[in-house]
């Protein structure tokens, strides 16, 4: 229509004049190719690649800083709903759809990544990928990583504004948890820094989750030591090699172990029957780590056949299913090998489950098309944090972290509704296994399910509804945090933190 178009020219005139460097900020309109092809060239979830999707008018493509502040400065101007984009990899889609028209501000080229090997830190612009951070460590250190998510082609700007867990978690935390300053457009479009926006805001945006309190454009980590050598593994155990008792076994002793050894379990199906896979990464040699298995954990029965030991970012290909000796550069394709169907929940675990109930958990796994659930361990340094240091509460008491997925390759609502449906009744099933008041749930395991309001405008009860699962008592702080910070709630999605009136 007429008004739209005249919105977009003043939308791209706006834009121009705010944009002080050449060259001029890439813009995309619909019903081109190259729209379409950024547009999903980051969409994880096919869920959100169909074309019932609802879709950016325009997605913007900065280049510099001062194209994000444009970005910022001409979407208020205009009343236009923005979203920000680094990885894509939000499990459902925040960071490329709306229920109100919209434009998309993807960060993906914005993405250096700076290492000071004297300093130990690291400047990380958004855009980059976790691949991309830890081949740019590797490439100037052998004894600097950083403890992260495992899977390469997740984004820094989502991934660190949640939290970010991998398999250092034991040893070093959260990625949040080593975020030692950050830039940031606010929702004037000035850029703020650890000093310049305080200790509330430089708080909330460390595991508080993205699209509340502004844009970063990039963080300063603190990077960890990492031992020349570490020792990996991967044991499948089927229910007639005992999985049962071994999982029952692995819940009350993984979060107690020494905290340089990450021991996860992924249960699935597996030629129609149950497995559970035990994937593990030890910080030191294999000498030392089968003593500690056999100490305390001799059930898996780990041979020292089981063990290969290699550099931590060989470990890094490794937990992201290269081939351990595969060339390094295979961390920077930004692009997953496949993407599929997904729906995702998350937990968080008190006490082990009993050995029924993971017979019902066996049972259950096979009436899905692909379920698939991880159990991450807890202990050391994660729970050692307390609980308000960043938003992201989930610490001590804890002896575990469960993400439920299930995955299906077949378009349509029949198959998605049977899958989401599953998904839901296994949720319902876990209840009496998991935290309760509030049932407890991460945040970049993004979860619709609990709660979501239209257009970001949820009042505080409401957004209650998610806000307390994902941030504890921290939900109260970042609401006030954010009133103070963006009072007119720009920064807004469906699950976003709300304002309270002043
Ligand atoms: P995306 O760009 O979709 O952003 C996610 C959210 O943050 C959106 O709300 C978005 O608007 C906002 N946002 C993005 N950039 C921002 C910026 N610059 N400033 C402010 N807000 C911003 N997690 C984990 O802890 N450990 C793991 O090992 C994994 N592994 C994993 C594998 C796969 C295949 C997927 C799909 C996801 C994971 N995750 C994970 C979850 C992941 O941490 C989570 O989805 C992150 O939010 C993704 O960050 P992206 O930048 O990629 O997402």
């Amino acid at each position: 229509s007429a008004s739209s178009s005249s919105i977009h020219d003043n939308f791209l005139k706006c834009l121009s004049t705010h944009s002080n460097q050449s060259p001029e900020i890439p813009i995309y309109i619909p019903n081109t190719s190259s729209y379409s092809s950024i547009l999903q060239s980051s969409i994880q979830n096919q869920r959100f690649l169909s074309s019932t999707t609802p879709k950016p008018q325009l997605i913007v493509t900065p280049l510099h800083d001062s194209h994000v502040q444009a970005s910022v400065i001409c979407c208020r101007k205009y009343g236009l709903q923005l979203k920000v984009r680094s990885g894509g990899h939000d499990y459902e889609g925040l960071s490329y759809t709306s229920d109100v028209p919209f434009v998309v501000v993807d960060m993906a080229n914005i993405r250096s990544v700076d290492v000071d090997v004297e300093d130990g830190s690291a400047w990380v612009q958004v855009g980059a990928t976790l691949g991309e951070v830890y081949y740019n460590i590797a490439e100037k250190s052998r004894t600097y990583g950083f403890p992260a998510g495992t899977c390469p082609t997740v984004g820094v700007g989502g991934h660190f504004s949640g939290g970010g867990y991998g398999a250092l978690v034991r040893k070093f935390g959260l990625a949040a948890d080593n975020i030692i300053d950050a830039r940031l457009v606010n929702a004037k479009g000035e850029i703020l820094d650890k000093k310049s926006m305080g200790k509330d805001l430089f708080w909330a945006i460390r595991g508080g989750g993205g699209g509340s309190f502004g844009i970063v454009l990039s963080w300063k980590i603190k990077l960890v030591p990492v031992p020349q050598t570490v020792t990996v593994f991967r044991v499948n155990r089927n229910l007639e090699q005992g999985a049962t008792a071994l999982v029952h076994k692995w819940q009350s002793i993984s979060h107690t172990l020494p905290r340089e050894l990450f021991i996860r379990v992924f249960m699935g199906r597996a030629n129609n029957t149950i497995n559970a896979s035990f994937q593990t990464l030890y910080l030191g040699k294999s000498k030392q780590l089968l003593n500690v298995m056999k100490q305390s954990f001799p059930e898996l029965g780990i041979k020292s056949s089981d063990c290969a030991e290699m550099s931590w970012i060989q470990s890094a290909l490794y937990f992201a299913d290269f081939p351990a000796n595969g060339p390094v550069n295979l961390l920077l394709n930004r692009t997953q090998m496949t993407t599929r169907f997904f729906k995702a929940k998350s937990d968080f675990v008190t006490e082990p489950v009993s050995e029924t109930g993971l017979k019902g958990i066996w049972i259950r796994l096979y009436e899905a098309d692909e379920p698939l659930i991880i159990l991450s361990p807890y202990g050391g340094r994660i729970s050692e944090i307390g609980e308000s240091e960043i938003p992201y509460p989930h610490r001590d008491g804890y002896i575990y972290e469960i993400q439920h997925l299930v995955y299906w390759d077949k378009e349509g609502i029949e198959v998605a509704n049977k899958n989401i449906n599953w998904m839901r009744m296994f949720y319902r099933y876990m209840a009496p296994y998991v935290s309760k008041s509030p049932r407890a749930a991460y945040i970049n395991y993004r979860d619709l399910d609990l709660g979501q309001s239209r257009n970001g405008t949820a009042t505080y009860s409401q957004a209650r509804a998610w806000g307390v699962k994902y941030f504890n008592k921290n939900f109260k702080t970042l609401v006030q945090v954010k009133s103070k910070f963006d009072p007119d709630n720009f920064f807004r999605n469906e699950q976003s933190i709300p304002t309270v009136p002043a």
